[in-house]
């Protein structure tokens, strides 16, 4: 059962899911699979996505575990794990996971590269990131639009920066991009690998 503040946060997000990013979702969950990791599960929008039957493992994470992703039905037959813990410093083995899935989550990440070093510690060789997040857009008038907003959107919207450029982040912290979408100027959609 959701919150109020869940049903508010998705009733908030209900055009975007379903202009943009619903079938962004589905097209990542189809290579999800095996002992899989969630960072910022949210009000856990991803949960319909997952294929179950692809996975040994989930462990859903968040800063902040809301009622709905400890409350959600998940297959019983699946080893599920619900586990409040940062990006930055993920409370997992190394090498112990197959897929890292985050989406909209590195907006606010306080320290974007010591998360995705993390993801790279607990990720087993040939492991993959999917994700999707906001990013800034690449040409000139909305990148000044979007550096304008950003102080005050931050301070509104829980320290969601606008100006960060996650794609890059994730390359400059080794992984290689295997496929990258960029839709509606400002979202990126895809899958890298540990280069
Ligand atoms: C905008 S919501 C996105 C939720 C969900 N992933 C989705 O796609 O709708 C961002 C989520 O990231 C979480 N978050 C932000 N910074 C985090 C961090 N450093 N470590 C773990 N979770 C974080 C927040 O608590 C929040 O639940």
């Amino acid at each position: 059962m959701k919150n109020f503040s869940d049903m508010a946060y998705d009733l908030f997000m209900l055009p975007l899911e379903t202009f943009l990013l619903n079938r962004r979702r589905k097209s990542i969950f189809r290579d999800v699979a095996g002992n899989v990791l969630e960072i910022g599960a949210g009000t856990g929008t991803n949960l319909k996505y997952y294929q179950y039957d692809k996975l040994k493992s989930l462990t859903i994470t968040d800063q902040d575990l809301s009622p709905a992703l400890l409350n959600h039905k998940y297959p019983e037959d699946l080893n599920i794990k619900t586990i409040e813990a940062d990006a930055e410093n993920l409370p997992f083995e190394t090498a112990s996971m197959d897929s890292v899935v985050f989406t909209l989550v590195f907006c606010s990440v306080t320290d974007p590269y010591a998360g995705l070093n993390e993801i790279r510690r607990v990720l087993k060789p040939g492991g993959r990131i999917f994700f999707i997040e906001h990013v800034l857009p690449l040409n000139n008038p909305m990148r000044r639009v979007f550096h304008k907003a950003n102080h005050q959107w931050k301070k509104m919207a829980g320290g969601c920066n606008l100006s960060r450029e996650t794609d890059k982040i994730i390359e400059e912290s080794g992984f290689k991009i295997e496929k990258l979408e960029r839709f509606f100027g400002a979202f990126i959609t895809g899958v890298a690998s540990i280069s």
